[in-house]
């Protein structure tokens, strides 16, 4: 119910005004959000680099409204990826295909993606497709799919536990052995499609982890979740599967100690780390995520 209405308030603009025009959020949000800027965001992630973890970048913005929009986007990552590069620094991105212009058209999204994935090819780099609401799982497979066949060593996929259809794309993407972050899924999806229990949605996580972790192609196990933690650690230590053939993602300010436990206990373990003046939605989902970040902020709210 909170989070149903969280997921809904995501999308206001009157919210979205009363947020963003609040001192008093500002606690919550630079805990979640590494700055509005690139520079802000390179001093967050050397300081992760400096302890041992990697990163994935991700320039916030989702549901462009215009060619324009979609297109200054495109030009902005190809900015980060460069000024990545310049710097030498060996961090990933992360990008939502409707930055790119998914809403509008899915020809100029594709050549925007084509340009992007291959100019991070060209760098060694790795580019990470984010999954978005349920509208946009199918176009998002799908150009995937054109994509992970033009530069597969470089590109990689996110599925969701959460839906029903995942059993399905997990072995697509395991016979085409493309890289897959598994997550339990951060969007609102309506019971004809998605586990509506909690219960049931760790349930399919577990079992997708097992899976990949089994087929062998370095997923991405993407969770705060120390039950699943906990899962990994055992297939290690009974020697099913070795630290160097999957990777731990989090995000930025989500279980810190955690995050450094892992890359001390020897772990690869990659922050997910995102930046720019969009931040909005992704905050909200954030706070979806867990009631007691949602109480911290209505305090700060009334008191404002
Ligand atoms: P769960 O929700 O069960 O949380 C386990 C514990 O983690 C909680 O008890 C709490 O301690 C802590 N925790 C989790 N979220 C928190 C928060 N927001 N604030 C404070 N504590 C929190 N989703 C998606 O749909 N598409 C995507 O592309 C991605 N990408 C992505 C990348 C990475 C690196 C991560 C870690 C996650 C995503 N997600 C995502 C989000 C994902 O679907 C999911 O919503 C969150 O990871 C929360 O689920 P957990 O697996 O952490 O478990």
């Amino acid at each position: 119910m909170l989070r149903a209405m969280l997921m809904w308030l995501a999308g206001n603009q009157r919210m979205e005004r009363i947020v963003r025009g609040s001192r008093l959020t500002r606690p919550l949000i630079v805990r979640f959000i590494a700055g509005e800027d690139l520079d802000d965001a390179l001093v967050q992630i050397r300081s992760i680099l400096a302890r041992r973890q990697t990163v994935t970048l991700d320039l916030l913005g989702e549901n462009v409204a215009t060619q324009e929009a979609a297109q200054a986007a495109a030009d902005a990552y190809l900015g980060v990826l460069d000024r990545l590069h310049a710097e030498n620094l060996d961090v990933n991105i992360s990008i939502k295909l409707t930055m790119l212009g998914l809403d509008l058209d899915e020809d100029t999204t594709w050549e925007r993606l084509r340009t992007i994935v291959g100019r991070a090819a060209d760098m060694g780099g790795f580019v990470r497709i984010d999954m978005e609401g349920s509208p946009y799982t199918e176009r998002t497979l799908a150009l995937f799919r054109r994509i992970h066949d033009l530069h597969a060593e470089h590109v990689g996929i996110v599925l969701q536990s959460m839906l029903y259809r995942t059993e399905t794309d997990l072995e697509e993407m395991i016979a085409r052995k493309a890289r897959v972050r598994i997550v339990k899924g951060a969007y609102q999806e309506p019971e004809t499609i998605a586990y509506p229990r909690k219960a049931d949605v760790d349930a399919a996580y577990r079992r997708h982890v097992e899976r990949l972790l089994e087929a062998g192609t370095y997923p991405a196990i993407a969770t705060h979740d120390e039950a699943m933690l906990d899962l990994v650690r055992g297939q290690v230590r009974s020697g099913r599967v070795t630290t160097d053939q999957f990777e731990f993602q989090m995000l930025y300010g989500v279980r810190r100690d955690l995050q450094q436990q892992l890359a001390n206990e020897g772990y690869g373990m990659r922050v997910y780390v995102p930046y720019g003046t969009s931040w909005y939605p992704y905050f909200m989902r954030r706070l979806a995520e867990r009631p007691a970040n949602v109480f911290f902020l209505l305090r700060q709210l009334v008191r404002s």
